[in-house]
């Protein structure tokens, strides 16, 4: 993968000439046993700015509900938050490829429903490709909407948004009938035509099997190194939340980080140290 520098000191959105041309869906498709795909959530623009030169592929994901919202699921997440920062994070971006999730409501009552929602989606945002959850039940929506031109990223294993008939957010797989229903789950909705499939929270021999299982790339989160690429929520791995599940990796403390730096501030503002000469202007003389 090659990488860039975007000049951001001005934070704008649209650099002149763009950097790069965007990696496309296909180009995604042949990366299978070849190089691991490189996936990370972005909700805003300037995180996808900051993102897009590491990453391969950038997903809105309804995983915002609870990081931008500070809702208790992805229950109630819609179709206009999905919309509005997705189309901030194609602008924000310029080599990933974007993916949207599909949000809950939005594409289980069929593939119609789904066609007439997708297709608002890529059609508002700019994105490449949509997400949804599910198995064996979505194979004829994947298939329909692929038919008709938009790619789909397939979500097998723990699928938050069935979070009330799974009780929780525990990993799955654990006896071996849920075990053989996830990799026919992944291997029918792959078979439907999806361009990656991302495993979650899955016992790690599931996830071997289902990646053996299907043609196109796997994605794991919490699932195994041996997937096809990995994706994280970001503001998890960059140490936003105090807690994290097991399976994310804390590459930084943000969390503690921007709390020293905002009680720095109030220190300052308090005692007048800021702000000082440099921040502050004068008429010339
Ligand atoms: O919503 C999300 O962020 C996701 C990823 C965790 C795969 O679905």
């Amino acid at each position: 993968m090659s990488t860039y520098t975007l000049d951001t000191a001005t934070s704008r959105a649209h650099p002149t000439p763009v950097p790069m041309k965007r990696l496309t869906v296909p180009m995604l498709q042949e990366r299978k046993g070849v190089e691991p795909i490189v996936m990370l959530t972005a909700y805003t623009a300037r995180m996808a700015q900051l993102l897009d030169p590491h990453c391969d592929l950038l997903l809105v994901g309804d995983s915002l509900g609870q990081v931008i919202y500070g809702l208790p699921s992805t229950i109630p997440v819609t179709l206009e938050m999905m919309c509005a920062h997705g189309a901030a994070v194609v602008r924000g971006s310029y080599h990933s490829v974007v993916a949207i999730d599909m949000p809950f409501g939005s594409y289980e009552a069929g593939p119609a429903q789904a066609f007439e929602n997708a297709s608002r989606v890529l059609k508002e945002t700019g994105a490449a490709a949509v997400k949804l959850e599910g198995g064996e039940a979505m194979a004829e929506t994947v298939a329909f909407l692929v038919a008709r031109g938009i790619p789909v990223i397939g979500h097998v294993g723990l699928t938050p948004q069935a979070v009330n008939v799974l009780g929780g957010y525990r990993a799955r797989g654990r006896d071996d009938a849920e075990a053989e229903k996830i990799v026919a789950d992944a291997r029918a909705v792959a078979e439907a035509g999806c361009f990656l499939l991302v495993l979650e929270g899955v016992m790690e021999e599931i996830a071997v099997a289902a990646s053996k299982a299907v043609a196109c790339p796997t994605i794991g989160i919490g699932a195994s190194a041996a997937c096809d690429g990995q994706v994280l929520v970001t503001d998890d791995m960059l140490g936003m939340f105090e807690r994290t599940p097991r399976f994310v990796k804390r590459y930084d403390d943000l969390a503690t980080r921007i709390g020293e730096a905002a009680a720095t501030y109030a220190a300052e503002v308090r005692s007048r140290a800021f702000p000082t000469a440099d921040q502050t202007y004068h008429r010339t003389k």
